[in-house]
């Protein structure tokens, strides 16, 4: 039972860049409780932050070999452009949560498309940091995850 996070672009900065869209809880913070929460729940979770698109996609197409079940994803800005991170989901074929801080549908009209949301088993967004603890929760107990 093994799930990955990913964080796109610009999510290093969590806790300090715009707080009052995106809170002042940081990356570190929310990794710290995702491991917590996965080792109660009895998953293994792997996370991976990156700025570059390229170096999603090879993540992404690396955890089909790893045997990872389920991908929690917060695609950042690539949400609402990557074509490349939509077709490496759907190449490694694994169920995928899409993640958003913030309530993309209440901003910028170009943040309500999203590349990844006809395809992710879930969307949560407007949650704030606590949607990484829906998210994972979700993922460990309601996705089809094998049982070793
Ligand atoms: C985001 C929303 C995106 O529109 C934005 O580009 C981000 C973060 C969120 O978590 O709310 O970088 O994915």
């Amino acid at each position: 039972r093994s799930i990955l996070l990913i964080n796109g672009p610009n999510l290093n900065l969590l806790g300090t860049r715009e707080p009052e869209i995106y809170g002042s809880t940081t990356l570190q913070d929310v990794l710290d409780l995702a491991q917590k929460q996965a080792a109660e729940l009895g998953v293994k979770l792997q996370t991976f932050q990156s700025n570059w698109e390229g170096a999603i996609v090879d993540r992404i197409q690396e955890a089909r070999t790893q045997g990872v079940d389920a991908i929690v994803i917060n695609p950042a800005a690539f949400t609402h452009t990557s074509v490349a991170i939509r077709d490496a989901l759907l190449g490694v074929d694994i169920p995928f949560v899409e993640l958003h801080v913030s309530n993309v549908h209440t901003r910028e009209p170009w943040r309500h498309h999203s590349y990844f949301q006809d395809k992710a088993v879930a969307v949560i967004c407007g949650m704030g940091t606590y949607g990484y603890t829906a998210a994972l929760e979700f993922a460990a107990r309601h996705m089809k995850l094998k049982k070793k």
